[in-house]
């Protein structure tokens, strides 16, 4: 039986968690409000409350898995992709404890460990499966071979589609983060009332750039004509942006399931949260023979639990770092 801490602080959440022999028994997510004054993640104040919420959240973690300090037997922290600033309060701290603890140290790379987070249920994908990995910084087709054989197919080549939910949100004057409130307007709006482009990308590939661009003419055109029109019709358009987003996503997971004719579909990330994205890939899956593999809210925004969960699978196979190791701003698989 195995005991791992996991660390995650890539971003603007510090999390800590406790996974026992692949079973989560805690996952403590101290979120940053202080960025929604400044309208997205000031990094350096990013790493200033992740060190005042590191030691809490990690006390938290041992203490709401009942289990003692000492049966720990493994420290797993994200070493990155990530803000570096944040990432090294998360693996200063891992490394700081298991130095003390005479613990070995495991390095997760933060978007393998979203699409790991679906080996946390008991109904876990089998391989190969593919994995559309939709966060505040990525968006990715994965191809999963194995724990960790996994090869990105298809990528964004500008914003990622947390992003463009995100930067939606902000040119309708909501706060951030942007992609819940999104969210929630759209259930009540009409996705047919407004029609966003859809980009003209090659292969498995996607860009979000344009359709962020053509939201930011339309708002400014609309405005123009009627002052109170983002107020009246706030949540036909973002059921509208929402449904082109997602339309976006699913052709190119569609594409992507045809090319590998692999039929096991999985989310991940962020965006994953998104009702109407979920909603839509659990109505597409009988047409399409899809077995769909969606996460618990609490596993799809950032978390320590994807991080534990990794862990347990490295540990497994003995795969340990040194005291040596440094955080990496940006990591490939
Ligand atoms: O994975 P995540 O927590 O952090 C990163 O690694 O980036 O993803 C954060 C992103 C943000 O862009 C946020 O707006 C988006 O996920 N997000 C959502 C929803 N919940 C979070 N986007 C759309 N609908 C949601 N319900
Ligand atoms: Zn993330």
């Amino acid at each position: 039986m195995a005991i791992i801490l996991g660390i995650e602080s890539s971003c603007d959440d510090t999390s800590a968690s406790i996974c026992v022999d692949g079973k989560i028994r805690s996952n403590i997510i101290a979120s940053q409000v202080v960025h929604q004054n400044y309208g997205g993640v000031i990094p350096e104040l990013a790493s200033r409350v992740h060190q005042q919420n590191i030691i809490p959240a990690v006390h938290q973690a041992i203490s709401n898995a009942k289990i003692h300090k000492n049966e720990i037997d493994a420290v797993a922290f994200t070493r990155g992709p990530g803000l570096l600033g944040s990432l090294l309060v998360g693996t200063s701290f891992a490394k700081a404890f298991a130095l003390a603890n005479r613990l070995p140290l495991i390095e997760v790379n933060h978007m393998q460990a979203h699409i790991l987070a679906h080996f946390i249920a008991d109904d876990k994908p089998s391989f190969p499966f593919l994995c559309l990995t939709v966060s505040g910084g990525h968006t990715q087709i994965v191809l999963v071979r194995d724990h960790f054989d996994m090869e990105i197919v298809g990528q964004t080549t500008d914003d990622a589609a947390g992003e463009a939910f995100d930067k939606t949100a902000k040119l309708l004057g909501l706060p951030y983060p942007g992609g819940p409130l999104i969210d929630k307007y759209a259930q009540q709006g009409n996705k047919f009332a407004f029609k966003f482009p859809e980009p003209q990308i090659q292969g498995l590939d996607f860009s979000f750039s344009g359709l962020k661009t053509s939201i930011m003419y339309f708002v400014r055109d609309r405005v123009k004509e009627d002052q109170d029109f983002l107020k009246n019709n706030l949540s036909d358009i973002c059921a509208s942006v929402q449904e082109r987003i997602i339309s976006i996503l699913l052709n190119k997971l569609k594409k992507a399931s045809n090319q590998y004719n692999i039929q096991c579909i999985a989310i991940a990330g962020g965006v994953s949260a998104n009702s109407g994205l979920r909603a839509a890939l659990n109505d597409s899956a009988p047409g399409l023979n899809w077995k769909v593999y969606i996460p618990k809210f609490e596993y799809c925004t950032d978390n320590a639990a994807m991080i534990a969960i990794a862990g347990h699978y490295k540990f497994l196979k003995q795969d340990f770092v040194g005291q040596d190791i440094a955080p990496m701003a940006r990591m490939q698989f």
